[in-house]
């Protein structure tokens, strides 16, 4: 069978299932980046990646992510490792990154990324110049397991991965204590029971990166108290929250005694982060 009639033959198959997905799915399988898949569509695929793909594809059909099946998931330009434990990395998540570099100004700011799941925020920051300290903390200690794959496949060396519980009292890094110049954070803020999750997103990603209590507000409260003595002063903090949430965020914030600076939209047009001051 050729590429394409194993394409053709997907997509008839499984029509909810986009069309990219096929073709990436495929070209992983095959070991070839998407455009040589597209180029090479008349090639005959080999038997053994025939059974490769029966398995992966009955995956995918069955609504599964397809970054899960192939354990990778581009976050600003940068290949990560991802399974399971840890939330597949969003491209609105990106704007943290853009706001970021735009704020920077330090020659060696020290940064903390909360929650850091797969390390996306922490480890796109540590790769950047100027050379950063950067300190990701999660709780889960599945997803520390993957952000330290993700740092050594990156050869980072700048990155401290650190396993706790933020926004508990019983946890904190003393020896940062006044002493962080950015705090990056992408807390779980969907609501329990937030019926506009997708089926997909609810079955395979981990509850405990998605989904929260008091209008899903409880951690990014938590966070804000949290982080304030670790930030020096006129240090800044960037987070993001979900979409309806900004008029809470911004209350939360003022009320922790930052100073709001700014709510940022998102491709979308949908309000997506805050930014604040120490
Ligand atoms: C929305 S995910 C973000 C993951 C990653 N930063 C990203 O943007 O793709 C939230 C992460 O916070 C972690 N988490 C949840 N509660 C936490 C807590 N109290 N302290 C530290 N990490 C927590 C979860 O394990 C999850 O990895």
């Amino acid at each position: 069978m050729t590429i394409e009639q194993m394409i053709q033959q997907a997509l008839s198959e499984g029509g909810h299932v986009p069309r990219r997905d096929v073709e990436d799915l495929l070209a992983h399988l095959l070991g070839m980046s998407w455009s040589e898949l597209l180029v090479g569509k008349d090639k005959e695929v080999s038997e053994a990646a025939l059974s490769d793909w029966n398995h992966s594809w009955s995956r995918l059909k069955q609504g599964e992510p397809l970054a899960y099946i192939t354990g990778s998931k581009e976050f600003y330009g940068i290949d990560f490792y991802v399974n399971p434990s840890v939330l597949i990395p969003r491209p609105e998540t990106e704007l943290i990154i853009e706001e970021f570099l735009d704020r920077n100004d330090l020659s060696n700011p020290k940064i903390l990324d909360l929650g850091c799941g797969s390390g996306c925020i922490g480890l796109t920051v540590a790769k950047k110049d100027p050379p950063s300290e950067v300190y990701l903390i999660d709780v889960s200690p599945a997803a520390i397991l993957v952000a330290e794959k993700n740092k050594l496949r990156l050869g980072i060396e700048n990155a401290t991965l650190i396993e706790g519980e933020v926004g508990s009292p019983q946890f904190s890094i003393s020896s940062l204590k006044g002493q962080v110049d950015f705090v990056l954070a992408n807390p779980p803020y969907i609501e329990n029971g937030d019926k506009r999750v997708s089926q997909s997103v609810d079955q395979y990603e981990p509850h405990l990166a998605l989904y929260t209590d008091n209008k899903g507000m409880n951690w990014i409260h938590k966070w804000l108290t949290w982080s304030y003595d670790y930030m020096k002063p006129e240090a800044i903090g960037i987070f993001e929250f979900g979409e309806g949430q900004a008029k809470d965020v911004c209350a939360a914030v003022k009320k922790e005694n930052y100073r709001l600076l700014e709510v940022i939209k998102d491709y979308s047009d949908i309000e997506r982060l805050v930014v604040f001051q120490r």
